[in-house]
């Protein structure tokens, strides 16, 4: 095959959401076998203009099943797990779901890692785990004070993993910045990417407060991020921990880009009051003196990224369609919260 990659077999737990969309077809351009295990809460048409390559294996599966999901990793030398419920709304709506995914299968996925000899263990947490900090500079070093239950249990997945590893395998921990710009499988109800889908549609944003800083990762860095991470050598990952975030801005320069960036000055900023003035932030030197990661891609670029998919019709019903809205999705989802035992056992 003249594969010169490390793990030339690799899955994506939670491949068909928001990430798992931009990134699998660049693992599968790169040459990669890959396996996408994932509940396609999204809907199942993500991969629809992949389905003739045959180095994509798509495998519907709920990760608290264990048997389902140890014969999906069947296999697999290294594995990327990006599954979760994945914001705070929809984790509050219903928490014991929230903890029996984001938790509690935890525990689940690692015994299937463990038990295929998974070779590599890439684990998604967040940059949110760090909460609210006055410091000019939130390293991986930072104490994690996490404020809410999403973060937590982000949190504790990375303590377990730190505790239990994966047998022989390696393992290593990302906490990435919010991700921002065009994906197959698009979020809008993240930072720069609502701003800029109001704009576009009604031609007016609004701004909650404004001042509070987010820390920002273009899609096609946090992707370039994780190939960097599937393939250095063992030393360089194993049991470490990398804040991945480029730019940090104020919800009020975000929005001030996605004006300019846009060009139509006839685009309103509406600002008003909010009593969450919370700001985020991180510093991603780490990984660039460890592993020579180097984001290039910019919020402006993300915000591009948006405007020609939308021009291009690739974004309809955007203002209203439950699957670009985590919190929507969920609420007409109405997913169980305990999984039943295995029916094929
Ligand atoms: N998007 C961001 O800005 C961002 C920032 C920091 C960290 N992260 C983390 O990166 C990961 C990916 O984020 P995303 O934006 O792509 O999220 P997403 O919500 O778009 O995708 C999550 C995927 O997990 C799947 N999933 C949920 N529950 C499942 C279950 N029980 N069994 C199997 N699959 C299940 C969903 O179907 C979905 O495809 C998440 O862990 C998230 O916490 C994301």
């Amino acid at each position: 095959m003249g594969m010169s990659v490390r793990f030339p077999r690799v899955a994506v737990i939670g491949g068909a959401g928001y990430v798992g969309s931009a990134l699998v077809p660049a693992l599968l351009a790169a040459g990669y076998e890959v396996t996408v295990a994932d509940l396609f809460l999204f809907g199942e048409q993500v991969f629809d203009g992949l389905k003739a390559r045959s180095s994509l294996r798509t495998v519907k599966v709920d990760i608290r099943d264990e048997a389902a999901l140890t014969a999906a990793l069947r296999g697999v030398e290294a594995v990327i797990h990006l599954a979760c419920i994945s914001n705070d709304p929809s984790f509050e709506l219903n928490p014991r779901l929230g903890k029996s995914v984001n938790y509690d299968a935890f525990f689940t996925i690692l015994r299937a890692v463990r038990s295929n000899g998974v070779k590599r263990f890439i684990y998604a947490s967040s940059s949110s785990v760090y909460g609210v900090k006055d410091q000019p500079e939130v390293t991986e070093e930072t104490p994690c004070e996490p404020l809410t239950d999403y973060s937590r249990y982000k949190l504790f997945c990375e303590q377990v993993l730190r505790s239990e590893g994966v047998g022989e395998g390696e393992w290593v921990i990302v906490r990435p910045a919010t991700v921002c710009g065009y994906a197959p499988r698009l979020r809008l109800d993240l930072t720069v990417n609502i701003l800029a889908i109001h704009a576009l549609v009604n031609k007016r944003i609004r701004v909650f407060g404004g001042a509070q800083l987010r820390p920002n990762l273009n899609m096609k860095d946090m992707v370039a991020a994780y190939r960097l991470l599937l393939d250095v050598p063992r030393e360089a990952v194993h049991g470490k921990t990398f804040n991945v975030g480029y730019q940090n801005r104020t919800v009020a320069e975000i929005a001030e880009l996605v004006r300019s960036r846009i060009g139509d000055p006839g685009i309103a900023i509406a600002m008003e009051p909010t009593d969450d003035l919370r700001s985020y932030h991180i510093n991603s030197d780490w990984i660039r003196r460890a592993l020579g990661f180097v984001p290039r891609w910019t919020i402006e670029d993300a915000i591009d990224s948006l405007c020609a998919a939308y021009r291009e019709g690739k974004i309809p019903e955007p203002l209203t369609h439950p699957r670009y809205y985590n919190i929507k999705t969920m609420q007409a989802l109405k997913l169980e919260e305990q999984l039943v035992a295995s029916s094929r056992s």
